[in-house]
């Protein structure tokens, strides 16, 4: 399989630091902490649009979904500035300084901060799934200021230096803390041994990632929106794990409000898009498609009235595009719909609205939604170009039963859980092998290699969301809790109170 599934396993603090003890400068990447699935993705694209083999760059057994911190390489100063930065999922690189398993141990590894008398400086401190008292993070910077004297003035606004202490602590599989610091009053829950740091970090700030795009152009401040509007960070991702950069062609065959679109234009690509509904791409009154694009002042796309199922009657052009990326409707949303009618009759086109005229419609099965959409992908993307879309499941849909087609090859899924049973996978797909327009029909054909089952998974999705909150009222019956979700969180709240009082008990 080519997917490239996050580590779960948890690489020790050891190992980490072990890495940092090396003579080339080390970096640390500090990821946000979400989308902890997309992470690897996010990170190894940025590193492969800069030419960059993710392996040489970092240990991928150091990897761990469940950890936002990374040591790793780069070739120098510039290209680490330059990954970052287009990145959308990380916060900041820094510079280390010295790691340790323990406050005392990095600490005792650190080496001076400052080169000059001149040279003004100021320490901050920043944790993970842990909070320190203000007294506490102030005998921690202490530690380091006593043993390295920094003879430059301390500056509290733009210094020439600012240093970072990085507490991390491991967290749970549901990504919340494992060892909660204070209780539920807010008094902080005495330290211990049971509460060790996974690793501790002294590093100079270094370079900002991508995130200023995602607030910069959030859905909030733009003026035509849809209930099918993507949000724009997971958008930026898309277009990140696209391979998106100036200059690149971009199609997304099921367009709607744009919002796909927008985030590669953002990056510099050169948009084209498609949808089968006027109302959505004209909007009312708002101006449609084209309003966020005028109002930000981005390169307009060509955008096409079109059905997808006909895409090879709408474009004569083959193998152009550099990435398509998109989010097909699965009946959720959005319905799918295609050219044509069920009815034996069809309906006269009357001369004078021949001009104008849009053809009926009829529902496009989710299975020839994705079978035609793997197949607009094989003869639109360039060899290397990379397809781009989301897929929504529940638990039961596993990676075998993602369409399939042989021109393309499976580069990575990443799974968004949308709520206990129900998610989203995305889903990145890189062409290996030219188009043969012969081979159309046998290559569709094989689209899904589970059978038509797994096409069921999606397209019966509505019906399965149901039955299976049917199955947990039932199941909370039987249990007692009267199988409401609101009722098992508060039960969770109150188990956790319950741990928080034991631990001060026990401390
Ligand atoms: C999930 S929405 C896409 C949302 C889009 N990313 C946005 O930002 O609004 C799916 C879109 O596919 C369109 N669609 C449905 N059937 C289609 C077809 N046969 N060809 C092209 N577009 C289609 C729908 O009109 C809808 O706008």
């Amino acid at each position: 399989m080519a997917s490239q599934p996050s580590t779960r396993s948890s690489s020790s603090s050891a190992s980490t630091a072990s890495t940092a003890t090396s003579t080339a400068t080390q970096y640390l990447v500090h990821f946000v902490h979400r989308h902890l699935d997309f992470r690897k993705c996010d990170f190894d694209s940025s590193l492969i649009a800069q030419n960059l083999s993710p392996s040489s760059i970092y240990a991928a057994s150091n990897f761990d979904m469940l950890r936002p911190f990374l040591i790793c390489t780069f070739p120098d100063d510039e290209t680490a500035t330059k990954v970052a930065k287009s990145t959308v999922l990380i916060k900041h690189i820094y510079k280390v300084n010295s790691v340790g398993e323990t406050t005392e141990d990095c600490v005792a590894k650190s080496k001076p901060f400052t080169s000059s008398p001149t040279e003004s400086w100021k320490i901050v401190f920043d944790t993970f799934a842990s909070k320190f008292t203000k007294s506490e993070q102030s005998k921690i910077m202490h530690q380091f200021i006593d043993l390295h004297k920094p003879s430059g003035p301390v500056k509290m606004k733009d210094p020439t230096t600012t240093m970072s202490i990085i507490h991390e602590y491991p967290v749970k599989i549901s990504g919340a803390p494992m060892y909660p610091r204070f209780d539920h009053s807010g008094s902080p829950i005495p330290s211990n041994v049971d509460r060790p740091p996974l690793s501790v970090y002294f590093c100079s700030n270094f370079a900002a990632g991508g995130r200023d795009l995602v607030e910069k152009y959030t859905l909030k401040k733009r003026t035509y929106l849809g209930p099918t509007s993507m949000d724009n960070e997971l958008s930026l991702i898309m277009c990140n794990a696209a391979l998106t950069r100036p200059q690149s062609y971009v199609l997304d065959p099921f367009v709607g409000t744009g919002s796909i679109l927008f985030s590669a234009s953002v990056l510099g690509g050169i948009c084209v898009g498609t949808d089968i509904d006027t109302r959505v791409l004209k909007g009312k009154g708002e101006g449609g498609v084209m309003r966020n694009f005028l109002d930000c002042n981005l390169p307009l796309p060509e955008i096409i009235r079109g059905d997808n199922s006909l895409h090879s009657r709408l474009f004569r052009s083959r193998e152009v595009y550099d990435s398509i990326i998109t989010d097909p409707p699965y009946g959720i949303r959005a319905g799918a719909r295609k050219s044509g009618t069920t009815e034996d009759r069809r309906k006269p086109i009357p001369d004078e609205h021949r001009h104008d005229h849009i053809p009926q419609t009829q529902v496009y099965p989710v299975g020839d939604v994705m079978a035609d959409l793997l197949t607009v992908a094989a003869r639109g993307l360039k060899v290397g170009g990379r397809l781009v879309y989301l897929i929504p499941s529940l638990k039961d849909f596993e990676e075998g039963d993602l369409p399939t087609h042989e021109c393309l090859e499976l580069e990575w899924v990443c799974y968004q859980p949308l709520g206990l049973l129900l998610g989203r996978r995305m889903v990145v797909m890189k062409k290996v092998k030219g188009w043969v327009e012969e081979k159309e029909e046998e290559w569709k054909e094989k689209c899904w290699p589970n059978g038509k089952e797994s096409a069921d998974k999606v397209e019966k999705l509505r019906e399965q969301m149901a039955e299976a909150a049917k199955k947990e009222r039932a199941e909370g019956e039987k249990q007692g809790w009267g199988g409401k979700l609101h009722k098992t969180k508060k039960q969770r709240k109150k188990e956790m109170r319950n741990e928080v009082e034991l631990k001060k008990f026990t401390d």
